[in-house]
């Protein structure tokens, strides 16, 4: 019998990267998540491959909160949620979450990782029928994948037209999921949220919708997707991340009815056998939700450089989507091109990532550029100037 080591297949799968100028290096930053960092290798740059949305990581009231929990609670539970795992300031955030999500409960988990994987593998009974959009985060692929559902459909990507067709067609399953990105984390598309809760009506399924990328970003006041679209309180269960726009510390949520937040408890596999969310994070993304329910002052912020880099960029000619989101592909094709672009921008002190396969589909490969509210006036206009050397 022929046999492959595993470091032999290592080694051949690295080399294969590397002659290809697709290996990924890591870079590491000396201080802060801001509207500029520190790398190791480069100095001082405009970071637009953050999703730090509103700026919060190093804002100092979210700073001064995780200290607080630190202090109040210290490093963390040691323990799981159900054994003795579960400190106040859990309850504090969850409290939260589910008034700012306009849902009855919600439930952290240590990342929306976890809460997609655990929300999915655990809701999903063996007669029903989950129906996820093609282009959906790996997060839901994998939970669907923990799944054991009759069957898993994959519909055509905001083809509402594709899902009722499959909708119909499974009238028979005791239960019928429709799962999708709010805002599609490599297109900066916007899940037509309207059309999914008229279809899931229409034909009795439940709505789940991960709104890592909208949840601070889109609705007039930063409550995401379903604020944007217009059906707040009309989605069954919303997921999402406090690693991004809520303080991006790290930390999910999965929210919905309180029966469902209690299933979750007493059956959802992270929440049994993982730690809890710790208080540092607990008390930053709380500090971050009450920024936002202040006032609009971030949210209008980022609008503001949304439309001037979006603006700025079709004037140079690039090709951008409409879009009201903080995420810009600017398609480019060939992946190794995509990098050298990348790097082009990097020595020109402007910090953007260059995706492709397996993230994106081959001969799809893109820079993403996403904006910031930290981001001032002067660094969109050094961002564009540098966009124009392309
Ligand atoms: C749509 C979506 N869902 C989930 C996640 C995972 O979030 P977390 O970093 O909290 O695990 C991401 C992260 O990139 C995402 O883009």
């Amino acid at each position: 019998m022929n046999t492959v080591s595993f470091e032999a297949r290592t080694r051949e799968l690295l080399n294969e990267l590397r002659e290809s100028g697709t290996h990924k290096a890591l870079r590491y930053i000396g201080g802060p998540m801001g509207a500029t960092v520190n790398l190791e290798d480069r100095g001082e740059v405009i970071c637009l491959c953050s999703n730090n949305y509103l700026g919060l990581a190093d804002h100092p009231e979210v700073v001064a909160a995780a200290h607080e929990g630190l202090n109040r609670h210290a490093a963390g539970t040691a323990s799981v949620r159900f054994i003795c795992g579960t400190f106040a300031c859990h309850r504090e955030i969850e409290d939260t979450i589910a008034e700012f999500a306009g849902t009855e409960a919600a439930l952290t988990y240590v990342s929306c990782w976890c809460a997609n994987e655990a929300l999915i593998g655990t809701i999903v009974g063996k007669n029903d029928v989950i129906f996820s959009d093609e282009l959906n985060h790996a997060s839901i692929i994998d939970g669907c994948r923990l799944s054991k559902p009759r069957e898993r459909m994959v519909y055509a990507h905001r083809d509402g037209a594709d899902l009722e067709t499959k909708l119909k067609a499974n009238m028979d399953a005791d239960a019928r999921w429709v799962i999708t990105d709010g805002v599609f984390s490599m297109e900066g598309a916007v899940a037509n949220l309207a059309e999914l809760v008229n279809l899931c009506k229409r034909y009795d399924a439940r709505l789940i919708v991960d709104d890592s990328h909208g949840v601070g970003v889109l609705g007039r006041t930063g409550r995401g997707t379903p604020e944007h679209c217009d059906v707040l309180g009309q989605v069954d269960i919303i997921t999402g991340t406090l690693g991004k726009a809520l303080g991006g510390a790290a930390g999910g949520y999965v929210a919905g009815s309180r029966d469902l937040v209690d299933l979750l408890v007493q059956r959802s596999r992270p929440s049994l056998f993982s730690n809890a969310l710790p208080p540092t994070v607990a008390y930053s993304a709380r500090q971050a939700i009450q920024l936002l329910q202040r006032d609009t002052v971030l949210m209008d912020r980022l609008r503001a450089n949304i439309a001037r880099i979006r603006t700025g960029l079709a004037d140079l000619g690039f090709e951008c989507q409409d879009s009201p989101t903080a995420i810009i592909p600017i398609m480019i094709g060939d992946e190794a091109e995509a990098i050298r672009k990348s790097e082009r921008l990097l020595e020109l002190g402007v910090w953007v990532v260059a995706f492709g396969y397996p993230v994106v589909p081959k001969g799809k490969a893109r820079l993403r550029v996403q904006v910031s509210a930290a981001l001032t006036d002067e660094h969109v206009d050094r961002v564009l100037e540098a966009f124009g050397t392309l």
